[in-house]
Protein backbone atom coordinates (compact mmCIF):
# COMPACT_ATOMS: atom_id res chain seq x y z
CA UNK A 1 0.00 0.00 0.00
CA UNK A 2 1.09 3.20 -1.09
CA UNK A 3 1.32 6.04 2.27
CA UNK A 4 1.83 9.92 1.99
CA UNK A 5 2.71 11.71 5.80
CA UNK A 6 1.04 14.55 6.53
CA UNK A 7 3.57 17.17 8.92
CA UNK A 8 4.47 20.18 10.25
CA UNK A 9 7.13 19.90 12.20
CA UNK A 10 9.75 17.71 13.23
CA UNK A 11 7.89 14.34 12.20
CA UNK A 12 9.36 11.99 14.56
CA UNK A 13 6.14 10.13 14.26
CA UNK A 14 7.13 10.48 10.31
CA UNK A 15 10.42 8.49 10.88
CA UNK A 16 8.65 6.15 13.37
CA UNK A 17 6.49 5.04 10.74
CA UNK A 18 9.23 5.14 7.98
CA UNK A 19 11.37 2.92 9.93
CA UNK A 20 8.61 0.65 10.13
CA UNK A 21 7.58 0.78 6.43
CA UNK A 22 11.30 0.09 5.74
CA UNK A 23 10.51 -3.99 6.83
CA UNK A 24 10.39 -6.38 3.53
CA UNK A 25 7.25 -7.80 4.88
CA UNK A 26 5.54 -4.87 6.12
CA UNK A 27 2.53 -4.02 3.77
CA UNK A 28 2.55 -0.52 3.30
CA UNK A 29 5.52 2.22 2.06
CA UNK A 30 5.99 5.68 2.78
CA UNK A 31 6.00 7.29 -1.02
CA UNK A 32 6.05 10.84 0.02
CA UNK A 33 6.01 13.42 3.10
CA UNK A 34 4.31 16.80 2.45
CA UNK A 35 4.23 19.78 5.14
CA UNK A 36 2.67 23.01 5.32
CA UNK A 37 6.05 24.69 6.25
CA UNK A 38 9.14 25.05 3.89
CA UNK A 39 11.24 24.64 7.07
CA UNK A 40 9.58 21.68 8.91
CA UNK A 41 12.63 19.83 10.40
CA UNK A 42 10.98 16.16 9.45
CA UNK A 43 11.53 17.41 5.58
CA UNK A 44 15.15 16.67 5.89
CA UNK A 45 14.83 13.53 7.86
CA UNK A 46 12.51 11.99 5.09
CA UNK A 47 14.79 13.41 2.29
CA UNK A 48 17.74 11.63 4.12
CA UNK A 49 15.86 8.87 3.60
CA UNK A 50 15.28 8.74 0.25
CA UNK A 51 11.50 10.12 0.24
CA UNK A 52 10.01 12.01 -1.56
CA UNK A 53 9.09 15.43 -0.08
CA UNK A 54 7.17 18.36 -0.97
CA UNK A 55 6.43 21.51 1.00
CA UNK A 56 3.08 23.80 0.48
CA UNK A 57 3.25 26.74 2.39
CA UNK A 58 -0.27 28.08 3.29
CA UNK A 59 0.64 31.47 2.95
CA UNK A 60 1.87 31.01 -1.05
CA UNK A 61 -2.17 30.68 -1.32
CA UNK A 62 -4.95 32.79 -1.59
CA UNK A 63 -7.24 30.79 0.20
CA UNK A 64 -8.03 27.47 2.54
CA UNK A 65 -9.31 25.91 -0.57
CA UNK A 66 -6.59 26.80 -3.11
CA UNK A 67 -3.97 25.16 -0.51
CA UNK A 68 -5.48 22.52 -0.67
CA UNK A 69 -6.69 21.99 -4.22
CA UNK A 70 -2.88 22.47 -4.75
CA UNK A 71 -2.24 19.58 -2.30
CA UNK A 72 -4.90 17.20 -3.77
CA UNK A 73 -3.26 17.87 -7.23
CA UNK A 74 -0.17 16.54 -6.15
CA UNK A 75 -1.64 13.42 -4.58
CA UNK A 76 -3.49 12.45 -7.54
CA UNK A 77 -0.13 12.21 -8.97
CA UNK A 78 1.47 10.20 -5.91
CA UNK A 79 -1.55 8.02 -6.25
CA UNK A 80 -1.26 6.94 -2.37
CA UNK A 81 -3.56 4.63 -0.98
CA UNK A 82 -4.01 6.00 2.79
CA UNK A 83 -2.85 9.84 4.55
CA UNK A 84 -1.47 9.36 7.67
CA UNK A 85 -1.44 12.95 9.56
CA UNK A 86 1.29 13.08 12.00
CA UNK A 87 1.76 16.36 13.96
CA UNK A 88 0.11 18.23 11.13
CA UNK A 89 -1.41 21.13 12.78
CA UNK A 90 -4.28 21.96 10.00
CA UNK A 91 -7.55 21.08 10.06
CA UNK A 92 -8.55 19.35 6.42
CA UNK A 93 -11.72 20.78 5.29
CA UNK A 94 -14.72 18.13 4.75
CA UNK A 95 -14.41 18.23 0.65
CA UNK A 96 -10.36 16.97 1.15
CA UNK A 97 -11.36 14.07 4.07
CA UNK A 98 -14.36 13.18 1.38
CA UNK A 99 -11.94 12.52 -1.18
CA UNK A 100 -9.74 10.03 0.55
CA UNK A 101 -13.05 8.56 3.19
CA UNK A 102 -11.59 6.17 5.44
CA UNK A 103 -8.53 6.61 4.37
CA UNK A 104 -6.52 9.02 6.84
CA UNK A 105 -5.22 8.37 9.99
CA UNK A 106 -3.95 10.79 12.60
CA UNK A 107 -2.55 10.10 15.93
CA UNK A 108 -3.86 12.73 18.75
CA UNK A 109 -1.45 12.75 21.87
CA UNK A 110 -4.34 11.83 24.01
CA UNK A 111 -6.86 8.90 25.16
CA UNK A 112 -9.35 9.88 23.21
CA UNK A 113 -12.17 11.24 23.57
CA UNK A 114 -10.51 12.79 26.40
CA UNK A 115 -8.91 16.20 25.84
CA UNK A 116 -9.41 16.18 21.78
CA UNK A 117 -7.54 19.28 20.51
CA UNK A 118 -4.38 21.18 22.07
CA UNK A 119 -2.23 21.06 25.39
CA UNK A 120 -3.64 17.85 25.90
CA UNK A 121 -0.64 16.91 28.52
CA UNK A 122 -1.23 19.92 30.17
CA UNK A 123 -5.40 18.98 30.76
CA UNK A 124 -4.54 15.66 31.53
CA UNK A 125 -2.28 17.24 34.60
CA UNK A 126 -4.80 19.24 35.67
CA UNK A 127 -7.73 16.87 35.44
CA UNK A 128 -5.54 14.75 37.88
CA UNK A 129 -5.49 11.60 35.46
CA UNK A 130 -3.30 8.90 36.82
CA UNK A 131 -3.22 7.90 33.01
CA UNK A 132 -2.30 9.55 29.71
CA UNK A 133 -1.53 7.96 26.11
CA UNK A 134 -1.97 7.96 22.51
CA UNK A 135 -5.24 7.57 19.56
CA UNK A 136 -4.58 6.78 16.47
CA UNK A 137 -8.20 7.35 14.56
CA UNK A 138 -9.63 7.92 11.05
CA UNK A 139 -10.00 11.45 10.56
CA UNK A 140 -13.44 12.44 9.78
CA UNK A 141 -15.00 16.15 9.22
CA UNK A 142 -15.04 16.57 13.54
CA UNK A 143 -11.88 16.80 14.72
CA UNK A 144 -10.17 14.02 16.72
CA UNK A 145 -13.41 12.04 16.68
CA UNK A 146 -13.11 9.58 14.10
CA UNK A 147 -13.39 6.40 14.74
CA UNK A 148 -10.24 4.57 16.75
CA UNK A 149 -7.90 2.26 15.24
CA UNK A 150 -5.49 1.92 18.46
CA UNK A 151 -4.47 3.43 21.78
CA UNK A 152 -1.43 3.35 23.99
CA UNK A 153 -1.23 4.32 27.23
CA UNK A 154 1.16 5.75 29.86
CA UNK A 155 1.37 6.79 33.60
CA UNK A 156 1.41 10.07 34.30
CA UNK A 157 3.71 10.65 37.24
CA UNK A 158 3.64 12.81 40.19
CA UNK A 159 5.78 15.99 39.50
CA UNK A 160 5.22 15.56 35.63
CA UNK A 161 5.51 18.79 33.55
CA UNK A 162 3.69 18.70 30.13
CA UNK A 163 7.04 18.30 28.70
CA UNK A 164 8.29 15.44 30.65
CA UNK A 165 4.62 13.67 29.77
CA UNK A 166 4.91 14.25 26.34
CA UNK A 167 8.26 12.78 26.20
CA UNK A 168 6.40 9.88 27.84
CA UNK A 169 3.67 9.57 25.25
CA UNK A 170 5.74 10.31 22.86
CA UNK A 171 7.60 6.73 23.19
CA UNK A 172 4.25 4.89 22.89
CA UNK A 173 3.08 6.95 19.90
CA UNK A 174 6.01 5.41 18.12
CA UNK A 175 5.14 2.04 18.83
CA UNK A 176 1.84 2.94 18.35
CA UNK A 177 1.14 4.47 15.31
CA UNK A 178 3.20 1.97 12.75
CA UNK A 179 1.07 -1.23 14.13
CA UNK A 180 -2.19 0.82 13.42
CA UNK A 181 -1.05 1.33 10.03
CA UNK A 182 0.40 -2.27 9.45
CA UNK A 183 -3.83 -2.56 10.62
CA UNK A 184 -5.11 -0.77 8.27
CA UNK A 185 -2.70 -1.42 5.23
CA UNK A 186 -3.75 -4.98 5.72
CA UNK A 187 -7.03 -4.56 6.16
CA UNK A 188 -7.56 -5.84 9.30
CA UNK A 189 -9.14 -2.41 10.47
CA UNK A 190 -11.03 -0.65 7.82
CA UNK A 191 -13.61 2.31 8.62
CA UNK A 192 -17.49 1.64 7.27
CA UNK A 193 -20.11 3.56 8.45
CA UNK A 194 -18.47 5.88 10.34
CA UNK A 195 -17.36 2.71 13.08
CA UNK A 196 -13.88 1.04 12.96
CA UNK A 197 -14.54 -2.41 12.02
CA UNK A 198 -11.60 -5.47 12.54
CA UNK A 199 -11.66 -8.84 11.32
CA UNK A 200 -12.38 -11.16 13.62
CA UNK A 201 -9.66 -12.97 15.26
CA UNK A 202 -7.73 -15.75 13.32
CA UNK A 203 -9.72 -15.41 10.09
C1 LIG B 1 2.96 14.44 18.75
O1 LIG B 1 2.59 14.51 20.12
C2 LIG B 1 1.74 13.98 17.96
O2 LIG B 1 0.88 13.17 18.71
C3 LIG B 1 1.07 15.27 17.65
O3 LIG B 1 2.14 16.13 17.31
C4 LIG B 1 3.23 15.85 18.21
C5 LIG B 1 4.53 15.97 17.47
O4 LIG B 1 4.58 14.95 16.52
N1 LIG B 1 0.12 15.10 16.58
P1 LIG B 1 5.90 14.71 15.59
O5 LIG B 1 7.09 14.60 16.50
O6 LIG B 1 6.02 15.90 14.66
O7 LIG B 1 5.58 13.43 14.87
Amino acid sequence: KRIVVFISGGGSNMLSLAKAAAAPDFPAEIIAVIADKADAGGLEKAAALGISTFSFVRKDFPSKEAHEAAILAELDRLRPDFLCLAGYMRLLSAVFIQRYEGRILNIHPSLLPLFPGLHTHQRAIDAGMKIAGCTVHFVTEGMDDGPIVAQAAVPIIPGDTPETLAARVLTVEHRTYPLALQLVAEGKVRMEAGRAISEAVGE
